[in-house]
């Protein structure tokens, strides 16, 4: 049995015509991270509320360990929170922040004691706890929440964009310390966050929100390798798109799980298509590519090669460990109509031919198992 359960939830808010949560199934098994990724009013944090005990269902049930809590009071569900808007006590030193959640639960003084010890050495704050809030950095400060979140052993722990406000240097740092207190500590952690590479830093599995849905729950690697859709492609990961349409018969080939596109210029491609989705023949398809799955070519000798397009080079940036590459694709456009797509490929410094010149012809690539049509 899973140890958190929605089924069938919904969630309106008052006055709002549109479900904030719209029929959401979520099983969430004990000691996993789960994170709640998506664009902004997606329902991550009302998601995380209806978890918490701060918001109540419209309909549906949520179970934990089984038993539905929906009429249980946030304080009896023994979760941790960290929530962006649940911040610490400005009054409190750093060691009475952490002790709150024990001493409302009425802990004895010596237990108080040891336990705040033991969870701000945890975070590598063992030393600051006579400050005030005010004398912390933005980082310490999320530290101190998050000992305040697991000072009382819950089995639980809800996070809400935690390290939004902090610098990426920091907000790295603090990815990584919490990867390791989730591995030390076992406990369940839902987070919740609109940062793709975070969610692939942290998760175990990731459910993909969008309009109050999950698009695809699965692991980063299978969000990345294998995305459910165009949206879970585009949204994890960067991806170039082009509609295309879908060959008749003989050009989809189920066993290789390859399928025939044909382009608007009339090229035929080759890409993956998800065996028992494919689409009526002739039917308008998305192409999908990310850009580190491009190559290039300076010249035309490489269109004889399959799946290769010719395009104008518009753009090349040098961005460190790799080169941006912004092309313009005629080979994706009809023919003498201006609205040809623009693709960019990331492409390793080793990897690029010698005297590229922006304005000039050039050919991008990709093997038919490394592009997806949905
Ligand atoms: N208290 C509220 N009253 C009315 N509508 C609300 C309330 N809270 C959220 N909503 C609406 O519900 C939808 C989901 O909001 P929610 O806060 O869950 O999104 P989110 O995914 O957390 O977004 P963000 O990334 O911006 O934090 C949005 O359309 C939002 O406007
Ligand atoms: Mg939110």
């Amino acid at each position: 049995m899973a140890l958190i359960e929605f089924e069938h939830v919904f969630k309106r808010y008052p006055g709002s015509s549109n479900a904030a949560v719209d029929d959401l199934n979520l099983h969430i098994e004990a000691g996993e991270f789960l994170t709640l990724l998506g664009p902004s009013g997606s329902g991550k944090t009302t998601t995380l509320m209806l978890l918490a005990g701060f918001e109540a269902p419209s309909s549906g049930t949520i179970r934990l360990d089984g038993a539905s809590i929906e009429s249980l009071p946030p304080h009896q569900r023994n979760m941790g929170v960290v929530f962006q808007s649940y911040s610490l006590f400005p009054h409190m030193t750093v060691a009475q922040n952490v002790a709150f959640p024990l001493s409302v639960r009425k802990v004895d003084a010596a237990t108080i004691a040891a336990k705040v010890t033991a969870a701000l050495t945890k975070v590598h704050l063992e030393n600051y706890t006579h400050r005030k809030p005010n004398q912390l950095s933005g980082g310490q400060q999320q530290r101190v929440a998050l000992a305040r979140a697991l000072v009382f052993e819950p089995r639980l722990v809800l996070m809400d964009e935690p390290l939004s406000a902090l610098d990426k240097k920091l907000r790295e740092e603090m990815q990584l310390e919490i990867r390791r207190l989730h591995r030390e500590l076992g406990v369940t952690m839902v987070f919740v966050t609109h940062d793709q590479s975070e969610a692939m830093t942290l998760s175990d599995r990731v459910a993909v929100f969008n309009q109050g849905r999950i698009e695809q729950l699965a692991s980063p690697q299978e969000l990345y390798d294998a995305p459910a859709n165009p949206f879970v492609a585009s949204f994890l990961g960067d991806n170039n798109m082009a509609t295309c349409t879908l060959e008749a018969g003989p050009g989809l080939d189920p066993a290789a799980g390859l399928a025939t596109l044909r382009t608007a210029s009339g090229q035929n491609l080759q890409a993956r298509i998800c065996a028992g989705k494919a689409p009526p023949d002739n039917a308008s398809v998305k192409l999908c590519v990310r850009p580190e799955f491009l190559w290039v070519a300076n010249d035309n000798t490489a269109l004889a090669t399959p799946n290769c397009l010719r395009g104008t080079l518009l753009d090349l940036i040098h961005q460190g460990d790799h080169w941006r590459l912004v092309a313009r694709l005629d080979g994706l456009g009809r023919s003498g109509a201006a609205e040809a797509p623009q693709w960019f490929a990331k492409i390793s410094p080793g990897a690029l031919p010698a005297g590229l010149v922006v304005g000039q012809n050039v050919c991008l690539g990709f093997r038919p198992e490394d592009a997806w049509v949905f």
